[in-house]
């Protein structure tokens, strides 16, 4: 049996940020659609491609093919001790593909963790984000900047501005947010697995807060590392 977790909330929440780490924390695979999508469109598949036509207007991509892509990903064994979603599922339909899809294989999502944060940091997170082309890690140009303007501290590598983070597209992001996948808050707590994290505290802050939410459904294989 695994754990499965999926990480909720409005575009600069701090899901990538947050779920990097869980990984790294625990042994569940972080599992990003909007990553998956970058690294079809850096492969330039046709996947890739289809893909940016959405992104690029901060649009979602159609449901079959984001339900598709994720399904696929999560039976690679990699995923077999759990998975931590990030960016998935943003609609109801897509929520319910998972949910049928886990039932099929005798699994179900343990837990999402909401991560709350006011509207006005949103924009002003996602303007100043900037990510290592080479492993992924996010800085902040306001708020954690890299030592040295444009190289990742971590491994070196570019960082880079994604192209749909301007403030026109972002702010349609959110547009879209509200309208499609907030109502999943009510979907989850209904259920009864929905917990709420202060996502305007520090990150650290928030990490430790997520470890904790999810102590009980974390089994011995999937454990938080020391
Ligand atoms: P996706 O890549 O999933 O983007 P998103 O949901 O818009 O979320 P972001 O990645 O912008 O924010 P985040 O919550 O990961 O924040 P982060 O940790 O980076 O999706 C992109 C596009 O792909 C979509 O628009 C759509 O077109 C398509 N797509 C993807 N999934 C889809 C799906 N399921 N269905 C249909 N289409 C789909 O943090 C943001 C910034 O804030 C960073 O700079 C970070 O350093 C900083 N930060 C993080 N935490 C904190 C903190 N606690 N305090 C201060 N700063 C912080
Ligand atoms: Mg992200």
């Amino acid at each position: 049996m695994s754990t499965n977790v999926i990480l909720l909330g409005p575009p600069g929440a701090g899901k990538g940020t947050q779920a990097k780490t869980l990984a790294e924390r625990t042994s569940l695979s972080h599992v990003a659609s909007g990553d998956l999508f970058r690294a079809a469109l850096r492969e330039g598949t046709e996947l890739g491609m289809l893909a940016k036509s959405y992104m690029d207007r901060g649009e979602l991509v159609p449901n079959e093919v984001v339900i598709n892509m994720i399904l696929e990903r999560i039976q690679a064994p990699d995923c077999a001790a759990g998975v931590i979603f990030d960016g998935f599922p943003r609609t109801r339909e897509q929520a319910v593909a998972l949910a049928n899809s886990m039932a099929r294989h005798d699994n179900k999502i343990d837990a999402v963790l909401y991560l709350s944060v006011p509207n006005e940091v949103l924009l002003r997170r996602i303007a100043g984000r900037q990510t290592c082309k080479t492993c992924g890690a996010t800085y902040n140009i306001y708020y954690f900047p890299s030592h040295r303007p444009g190289i990742c501290d971590a491994c070196g590598g570019k960082l880079y501005q994604r192209s749909d983070d301007s403030m026109e597209t972002a702010q349609h992001r959110l547009d879209v947010y509200f309208a499609q996948t907030m109502p999943l808050i009510e979907y989850y707590q209904l259920q009864g697995i929905l917990h709420e994290v202060d996502g305007q505290r520090e990150i650290t802050w928030v990490t430790e807060a997520m470890l904790k939410a999810l102590g009980r459904y974390l089994t011995t294989s999937a454990h938080p590392k020391e």
